[in-house]
């Protein structure tokens, strides 16, 4: 305390010395930089003050249910939430006398998350997965999702958002790929970059997680993902990497699992030498929640926080006693709190303090979440069944929920959305209610009547393939709702359509060949029945407005716009890993099941993710990366390929079609002997009939390759293959260009 007061009457003589504007402490000088002004007051401290930010609390409670809670549930959960905490994933308390607010973190990626426990009735915008805003392939869309996010947590009184998910799709079978940014390091990394920016433009910190190669749930905690150093750098850290220049997140969330023999929140590669060395990140490192495994050996590999105390052996309870014994240095201690005070500064989070009680511009976020949804609508088939024809008279729809809602995907992103939500569990489940698939209560059933008032939809939930198909014998047009919940913590056995969805589409289409199939899943799924059915829309988890998203485009006032961030695969044996390590059907894990024994990941495909794997093994996938029809069509013409220092292309586009649509270009080069990579792409909107000059130039970072045993990044000389496609593998336009040998900087 008295060191309080001695600073702050310093402050005051120094500003009235200055003429400035009195500020009460040295540190609330905003003409100070970040660094400086964080030094001052992690400075003031004491030591327990910084250790008392480096292990938080959690702050979710499960008691909120008020149910009979199972015995596997953690005692950290089973506790109130402590005083002060508004309700989230984790909790500091603040330091009032020297003005430190309190830290209160949230989940997550896709709004501000709430499964119903944190802080009950709490409602808040639900966007679109992952995958759907990657599939818009829009960069400004990107930004405003963030922003979005960001606002509303700033308005709830949240100055961390746990958001900036951006590990590789590299299992289409993954519980939290809805979460991510799909299979390409530039896309996700670029995607996520501006969803983190978007965050912090409005003052709060956001993550970029989770560090790295938590790219399956089965088995998260336990498994040990094996790769070599060249193709983790070319793949999982470089999506990371791109997002981190871009983003600027405050802090990175390091991963569960092992790698290469090192737990990520103690690996030293990882954390010092990566991240905090050669890309010289300033920021934080807290750990996923129980993902701590030692205090010493993780702090020297460069863990700076514990999230959250109790959620593993609590290893960071040894700190000060570690300090004093003087195994650790008080000045790493320093430099630990120093890293996170100052984001806070860096991100404005210091000088515009989150508090509840702030305005939300509710109908503006919904609007957002609706263009990102509808924007990131995939067109996967259509004979011309969609746009609807205004001559429908008769709609049958048929399955998933339709008539109430759309699915969310599970876990800590879950959001309560505005209006609601609603669980395929009763809510009597209690826990089990609240872990069963939920749905956000938008219903593209009610949405495509109020845009279509003359015609008649007719209903059939699906559970009875035969009913469906004699409802769907009657009508001019059929709609199937496919859904496939996934959450975290568990992956899907395959990639089909769960609980005889795959046999109930076969049996309406056999009834009525003016079938379409509306998609809401996590992830990629195989289409037995695609011969059969005249359109397929991959509409993902849609989000807070999702029925009304998917009503605009089947109706034909809004045209999908989306590409896939995902390659489809025809089937598992074209996989890496036909079975997902670690999985046993018998028990395909969940939230709260404990983890198994210790098991490896290998990955053949090295950095050879998703797409490139299908070039490299020749085989074909059900639908590429990057593919999605809309309601027109494009030429490509004219190629011109520049070769200096680096590869830019210039080429015509041209809407052939008598609508307007969107076309996203793709350019992909490969190095002598390499696979293709996406090193660029253009978004371009088209009138019918306009032509337009698209450039698009490489990414330097995706031209190179890691050289492990000179640890740089090189670009080897020689003849580069070069092609703009509407898909991988789709070549529209082809070309060459000869490059000469560089070495990239690190970062
Ligand atoms: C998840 C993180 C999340 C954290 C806090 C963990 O289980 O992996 O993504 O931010 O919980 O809820």
């Amino acid at each position: 305390m008295k060191l309080g007061v001695g600073v702050s009457a310093l402050a005051l003589a120094l500003a009235s010395a200055a003429g400035a504007q009195p500020v009460a402490h040295p540190w609330d000088n905003r003409a100070l930089s970040p660094d400086r002004r964080a030094a001052l007051l992690v400075d003031a401290m004491t030591l327990d003050e910084q250790i008392s930010i480096l292990r938080p609390l959690s702050a979710t409670t499960l008691l909120s249910l008020g149910a009979p809670l199972p015995p596997t549930i953690p005692a950290f959960l089973r506790q109130p939430k402590p005083a002060g905490a508004i309700g989230s994933a984790a909790f500091a308390p603040a330091i009032p006398r020297l003005g430190m607010p309190a830290l209160q973190e949230s989940d997550a990626g896709l709004g501000v998350a709430n499964m119903g426990i944190q802080r009950p009735g709490d409602e808040a915008t639900a966007l679109p997965s992952g995958l759907a805003l990657a599939s818009t392939f829009d960069l400004s869309l990107a930004r405003a999702y963030g922003d979005t996010i960001g606002a509303e947590a700033h308005a709830k009184g949240f100055n961390v958002q746990l958001a900036g998910a951006v590990n590789l799709v590299r299992d289409p079978r993954g519980g939290r790929n809805f979460e991510y940014g799909g299979e390409d390091p530039l896309l996700a990394g670029l995607i996520g970059g501006e969803t983190i920016a978007g965050v912090q433009d409005r003052h709060v910190v956001s993550t970029v997680k989770h560090f790295a190669l938590n790219d399956q749930e089965t088995g998260r905690m336990s498994l040990d993902a094996r790769i070599d150093e060249a193709a983790l750098r070319e793949s999982d850290l470089l999506a990371f990497q791109i997002a981190i220049a871009r983003g600027k997140p405050g802090s990175v969330m390091c991963a569960y699992n092992k790698i290469n023999g090192a737990y990520a929140c103690e690996d030293p590669f990882l954390l010092r030498q990566v991240l905090k060395g050669e890309w010289k990140y300033p920021g934080w490192v807290m750990s996923d929640w129980g993902a701590v495994h030692s205090l010493k050996p993780a702090i020297e590999a460069g863990l700076d926080q514990q999230s959250p105390q109790g959620a593993d052996p609590d290893h960071f309870a040894g700190l000060s006693k570690a300090v004093e014994s003087r195994e650790i240095p008080r000045a790493e201690v320093r430099e630990m709190a120093f890293r996170m005070v100052r984001a806070f500064y860096a991100t404005g989070a210091m000088d515009d303090p989150a508090r509840p009680g702030g305005e939300i511009d509710r109908a503006g976020h919904a609007a957002i979440a609706q263009h990102v949804a509808e924007a990131g609508m995939v067109l996967l088939k259509n004979d011309g069944l969609f746009p609807l024809a205004s001559s429908v008279r008769t709609i049958a729809v048929i399955g998933g929920h339709a008539d109430r809602g759309v699915p969310i995907g599970g876990g800590s992103s879950m959001v309560t959305p505005y209006g609601g939500v609603f669980h395929e569990a009763p809510p009597s489940a209690g826990l089990l209610a609240l872990l069963s698939p939920a749905y956000g209560k938008s219903s593209p059933l009610t949405a495509l009547q109020a845009l279509r008032p003359a015609a008649q939809i007719l209903f059939d939930d699906g559970s009875d393939p035969a009913r469906a198909a004699a409802l769907a014998a009657k009508a001019d047009v059929v709609l199937v709702f496919a859904v496939k919940s996934q959450s975290e913590g568990g992956d899907a056995p395959d990639l089909s359509l769960p609980n005889g969805q795959d046999k109930l589409i076969a049996a309406v289409a056999a009834a009525n060949p003016h079938t379409g199939v509306v998609l809401e899943t996590g992830d990629p799924v195989t289409m037995p029945w695609l011969d059969q059915v005249g359109a397929v829309l991959e509409a993902w988890y849609p989000g807070q407005r999702g029925g009304e998203a998917i009503a605009a485009v089947l109706d034909g006032r809004v045209a999908p716009s989306g590409r896939l961030p995902v390659s489809f695969p025809a089937e598992v044996s074209q996989l890496p890993r036909p079975r997902v390590p670690g999985f046993d059907p018998a028990k395909p894990g969940g939230l709260l099941d404990p983890p198994p024994p210790p098991f490896e990941v290998h990955y053949p495909e090295g950095a050879d993710v998703g797409y490139r794997w299908f070039e490299k093994t020749g085989a074909k996938p059900l639908f590429p990366f990057g593919y999605g029809l809309t309601y027109t069509r494009f030429s490509y013409d004219r190629l011109q390929v520049a070769a200096g220092k680096g590869v830019a292309v210039s080429f015509t586009l041209r809407n052939t079609g008598a609508r307007a649509g969107v076309e996203v270009a793709q350019l992909y080069v490969a190095p002598p002997g390499r696979t293709h990579r996406m090193v660029g792409w253009a978004r371009v909107a088209l009138k019918p009939g306009e032509t337009r000059t698209v450039s698009i130039a490489a990414d330097p970072r995706l031209l190179a390759s890691y050289d492990e045993a000179a640890h740089r990044w090189r670009r080897v000389g020689g003849l580069f293959d070069v092609y703009v496609g509407s898909a991988a593998g789709q070549s529209r336009l082809q070309g060459h260009a000869r490059l000469s040998a560089a070495v990239l900087p690190d970062s």
